[in-house]
């Protein structure tokens, strides 16, 4: 890590969830796949929907206010509003100021972020530099989306794989040697059509012709991003790691990004941990995007299974494409 004022780390986490549970025994009724297939192919058992009233700002809020009530801050006191997400409740205004609307942070700066799956990531980086060059005291980064209303609900290769979710997570300057340790981002846009939403910006704007053809769902080229994944996940760790000055024996927890339970075991595998080092609630809630990894961190820390000078790493894959890890000595 290069030199740094001060370090940022996390202060306070939390998440929200739409109360719907989806189970796969549900899937099988709208589009010809099994709850077998699902389980053995990808992990999954079941995942949250929202009701079609929802927006992303309607799960942001209450996870913000969580991550705020636990870190013991007023929203009045935030200076950074960052959300990451690729389903916005409108291409704009940013949900970031709606967010700040509602939580009641006037005068904080507030912009979404589009990484896809790696957004909370890139997010947590954008953060780390205003924390640590000490431009701003107090950030916010919140991951949320509400796939469910941009899925092909007729594309069985897509539609059983996602969920719907926020996390949020506060970030303010900790003591030398907690925090973020180390950060590696990267992207590859050649790779861009192997996961895209084609139609709904000003390349193909929304027309009849569009939403016939459901332009304005995810397409995806699930094997090679299965491929990619698999390569992507342990790499960017390492990297991480390696800008932390610290080796894969070093890791106490690994949150990977959770988009299939075979991606998982091999970025373990190539990291050389123990299952018990990581985290796993893919089965419960499907791929959240953005939303996975603060959703995954908050969960974890609230069941006890972070402690005060673990170290931890952040690792998430998505549309871009892109990728991103982080390392953390954990200061909770
Ligand atoms: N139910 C039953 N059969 C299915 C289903 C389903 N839901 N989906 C696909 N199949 C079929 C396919 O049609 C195919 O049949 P065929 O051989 O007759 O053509 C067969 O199952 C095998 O398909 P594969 O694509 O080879 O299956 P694979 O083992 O690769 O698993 C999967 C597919 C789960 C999508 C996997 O490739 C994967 O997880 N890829 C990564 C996806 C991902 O992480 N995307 C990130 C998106 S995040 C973001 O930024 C929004």
């Amino acid at each position: 890590m290069p030199a740094q004022l001060r370090p940022a780390g996390i202060v306070g986490t939390g998440s929200c969830l739409p109360e719907r549970v989806v189970t796969n025994a549900e899937l099988e009724r709208i589009v010809d796949t099994s709850d077998e297939w699902i389980r053995t192919r990808t992990g999954i058992r079941e995942r949250r929907l929202a009701g079609p009233d929802t927006a992303a700002s309607d799960l942001a809020v209450p996870a913000a206010v969580k991550a705020l009530d636990r870190a013991g801050i007023r929203p009045e006191d935030l200076d950074l509003i960052i959300v990451a997400t690729v389903t916005p409740d409108t291409l704009f205004p940013a949900t970031a100021c709606l967010v700040q609307e509602r939580l009641g942070a006037r005068g904080a700066a507030a912009f979404d972020l589009s990484a896809g799956c790696s957004g909370f990531i890139y997010g947590l980086a954008v953060a780390n530099q205003f924390i640590s060059t000490g431009v701003y005291r107090t950030a916010v980064v919140i991951g949320v989306e509400i796939l469910s209303k941009i899925i092909n609900w007729q594309d069985r290769n897509t539609c059983v794989l996602f969920g719907d979710g926020a996390g949020a997570v506060v970030l303010q300057a900790v003591a030398p040697g907690e925090g973020i340790l180390g950060l590696h981002l990267g992207a590859d846009g050649n790779g861009g059509n192997l996961l895209s939403i084609p139609a709904g910006g000003s390349r193909l704007p929304a027309s009849p012709d569009s939403v016939r053809e459901q332009l304005h769902t995810i397409h995806m080229n699930g094997p090679e991003v299965f491929k990619f994944a698999v390569r992507i996940m342990g790499e960017a760790s390492l990297k991480a790691l390696e800008q932390a000055g610290l080796t894969r024996a070093d890791v106490d927890f690994l949150i990977p990004h959770q988009a299939n339970i075979r991606i998982i075991e091999a970025a373990t595998k190539r990291l050389g941990l123990a299952p018990e080092k990581v985290y796993v609630n893919l089965h419960r809630y499907g791929n959240m995007s953005s939303a996975s990894i603060p959703v995954a961190l908050d969960e974890a820390c609230r069941e006890g299974r972070l402690h005060r000078g673990d170290r931890v790493v952040l690792v998430a894959f998505g549309a871009g494409l892109t990728w991103g890890a982080a390392v953390l000595r954990w200061s909770l």
